[in-house]
């Protein structure tokens, strides 16, 4: 019996809801009756459920291919996350892409970006994943939709909301955990209704949907979950798209296959030597129906303080030829990044230790076959040339937009973040006072800062050693509002000397630095281990009592506070202003600049420390120019207006004044990116 839905698999509305099990060695058919559903539909009788039951998209398992509406059919799609780039730059992207020969659009969902607190949703802006997927159809797209609900995707917690751990601190995504499924059932009945009439059975052009996301990579191996999943999907789907999963090519791929889901695979330019192994694995898993590479990547992802990811052209030209060649379907992971706006960038962390803890840089650039801010690219020239032998071209005019430098603009320090006025205009909600530091989840805090506050006991060495076990993931240490040294998760430095005649207060600033997307979904964010100084007898003094405040920063609290300001016009007393190092904390600058024409520029943050950026009350993410490769900041021609237009540098670290500080701080607007800066040329 095959378990791959056999012939004509998208027929298999009823009996999809099959699960095989061996019990005692005896084979036993259950099914499970998903009663309302195969009965309603198939008690119908009336000529239209015949209709209905010839699926728009499905796969012929003879001949090995796609059929849309009977017809073999093959894809070659991109992928493009529409929470990468601002609605008003999602035609534009989604042409360029079409220009190049691409008959199909694959993205992700993301849930957080959807479901930011319990029980609150958006759906407007960046958020509108409807109005995009519409403008993908009106640009001639097939899409392929990725609702995860965990996507990956180098995205904060790989898209899932933190506070699924405020709501559960025990939670186990990705699992059969009831608080889990209870959670995913609840967004499935938000997002699902709003794409039901974009599925190419109701006439949209939705023709796959995906099931889970690299499910074979996760531990669990959980396939009670994924056969709720696949029907939970389908309670929406009914049918009207193909559903499908994706795993990596490797022994752990059955944990990723579900029963009666089509399974295809991903692997990029350094495996492509290996093709046939590759195939063969696949047909492991799925014995029959088209090849698919749901992610050939013709880039690869970046992390601060490594060299930014290149991936040659003709290289990636070459392998997606040999892909082609097999008659195989393909998508292109990324076509076009993007941007990790905002606080949205993931991170890793390596099972076997090696390497830990790195953060995945703000820009989504990816080396794609186009650049982060839309335009084409020697790569995208070379990859259309082969997109052109299998598909027709379609004849695009493109229009991109301009690539403007605006120059130097000056800033103004404006306000310390740990000063009174710092906490009335920033932080969020009362400080909470308990025996251990609160986490960013128990606060329902997304991202930002905590600073964590305490009174030091007397010690009895001299200097005594600080320990914070379990730090996520890097805090600036203060004694009586002096910075003292930085510890870092990304660095594997958790403790450092304090002298006993510094003072009697301990600050902790720490910063989250972005949730691991990959492996795990449960990196959550703040102090978890003890707080120690080290005793003269080998003991370790814990420290409790901690006074935890947030700064969540997001835009809008910034944007508020730069307005008032602006109105007030105070400035900081000069010992401060004129700080190089920040010995006090985090100091927010502003400035502005003139605009005559609006055009797509960079935000060139060399000689800055580590911090983030907001132009016209948008967050363009965290820059850190000492860590590199990244150096500019993307900022979209769609934020800018002619006329005057703000700037807030919040930064945690140092400005980029010059020793004998003759001149104001100051940043550059440039034409041109800087992603590959060396980490030793951003400290002069
Ligand atoms: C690809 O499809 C064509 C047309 O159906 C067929 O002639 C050819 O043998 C196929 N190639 C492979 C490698 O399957
Ligand atoms: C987080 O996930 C990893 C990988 O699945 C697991 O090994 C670890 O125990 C989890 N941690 C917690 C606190 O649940
Ligand atoms: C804990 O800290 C708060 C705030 O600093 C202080 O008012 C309180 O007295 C402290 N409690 C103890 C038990 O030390
Ligand atoms: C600070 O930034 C300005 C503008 O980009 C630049 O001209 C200057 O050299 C920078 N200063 C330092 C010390 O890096």
């Amino acid at each position: 019996m095959s378990v791959n839905g056999g012939p004509r698999g998208g027929k298999l509305r009823c009996t999809r809801k099959r699960t095989l099990a061996m019990i005692g060695g005896v084979l036993i058919l259950i099914i499970a009756l998903t009663v309302g559903l195969c009965v309603g539909l198939s008690g119908d009788g009336n000529g239209v459920s015949e209709q209905q039951d010839v699926p728009v998209f499905s796969i012929d398992h003879q001949a090995n291919t796609f059929l849309l509406n009977g017809q073999p059919f093959r894809y070659v799609s991109g992928s493009f996350h529409y929470f990468r780039a601002l609605p008003d730059a999602w035609r534009n992207r989604l042409r360029t892409m079409r220009a190049a020969g691409l008959n199909a659009l694959d993205t992700y969902v993301e849930w957080s970006l959807h479901n930011p607190h319990d029980g609150v949703y958006n759906w407007e802006g960046i958020a509108d994943v409807v109005k995009f997927l519409e403008i993908a159809q009106e640009e001639d797209f097939y899409i392929i939709l990725r609702p995860g609900p965990y996507i990956c995707a180098e995205r904060d917690n790989g898209g899932l909301p933190h506070w699924l751990f405020t709501k559960y601190p025990d939670i186990k995504v990705r699992t059969n955990d009831p608080n889990y499924i209870a959670e995913v059932g609840k967004w499935y009945e938000q997002l699902m209704p709003r794409l039901k009439h974009l599925f190419i059975g109701n006439g949209g052009k939705i023709i796959m949907v995906q099931v889970e996301n690299e499910y074979g990579a996760f531990n669990a191996c959980d396939h009670d979950y994924l056969n709720w999943l696949r029907d939970e999907t389908d309670k929406y789907v009914e049918n009207k798209a193909l559903m499908f999963t994706v795993d990596i090519p490797n022994e752990r791929m059955h944990c990723g296959k579900i029963d009666n889901v089509f399974a295809t695979t991903d692997f990029g330019i350094d495996r492509v030597y290996e093709i046939d192994n590759i195939w063969k694995l696949l047909r492991g898993v799925q014995p029959t129906g088209p090849l698919v590479n749901s992610e050939f990547y013709p880039g690869w992802l970046t992390h601060w303080q490594e060299t930014n990811q290149r991936r040659d052209g003709q290289v990636v030209a070459n392998a997606l030829k040999t892909i082609l060649s097999y008659n195989a379907s393909v998508n292109l992971y990324m076509f076009f990044g993007g941007t990790n706006f905002g606080f949205t960038a993931g991170a890793n962390y390596d099972l076997d230790g090696s390497v830990g803890y790195t953060a995945d840089i703000t820009s989504y650039d990816y080396d794609a076959v186009m650049d982060e801010a839309g335009g084409v690219t020697q790569k995208y020239e070379l990859v259309k040339q082969v997109i052109g032998e299998v598909l027709e071209l379609p004849d695009i005019n493109l229009n991109p937009a301009k690539r403007l430098a605006y120059g130097k603009v000056e800033l103004t320090p404006a306000l310390e973040l740990l000063s009174a006025e710092g906490r009335a205009a920033l932080s969020k909600g009362t400080p909470v006072t308990s025996d251990k530091p609160k986490s960013f989840e128990e606060l329902d805090q997304y991202s930002g800062l905590l600073l964590y506050e305490t009174t030091l006991p007397s010690f009895d060495l001299d200097p005594t050693l600080l320990q914070v076990d379990d730090l996520r993931d890097r805090a600036h240490v203060f004694v009586d509002q002096q910075l003292v040294g930085t510890l870092s998760r990304e660095a594997r430095i958790y403790a450092l000397p304090l002298s006993k005649g510094w003072g009697s207060t301990l600050q902790l600033l720490v910063e989250n630095q972005g949730r691991v997307n990959y492996d795990r979904a449960n990196d959550t964010k703040g102090i978890f281990g003890q707080v120690t100084l080290q005793l003269h007898n080998g003991g370790a003094l814990p420290l409790d009592n901690w006074t935890t405040t947030g700064y969540p920063l997001e835009a809008y609290t910034v944007e508020a506070w730069r307005q008032r300001q602006t109105e007030m016009n105070t400035a900081l007393a000069p010992s401060i202003a004129q700080q190089r190092l920040l010995r006090s904390g985090p100091i927010l600058y502003t400035g502005s600049f003139q605009v005559t024409e609006v055009g797509d520029t960079y935000l060139n943050v060399a000689g800055w420390g580590k911090g983030v950026a907001y132009v016209n009350g948008f967050n363009l993410g965290r820059y850190w120019p000492l860590a590199g490769p990244q150096i500019t900041l993307y900022v979209p021609n769609e934020l800018l207006k002619v006329g005057q237009n703000s700037l807030v540098l919040l930064e945690y670290q140092r400005c980029n004044k010059t020793l004998n500080g003759a001149e104001l701080p100051a940043v550059q607007f440039d034409a041109v990116a800087q992603l590959d800066g060396q980490s030793g040329e951003a400290q002069k």
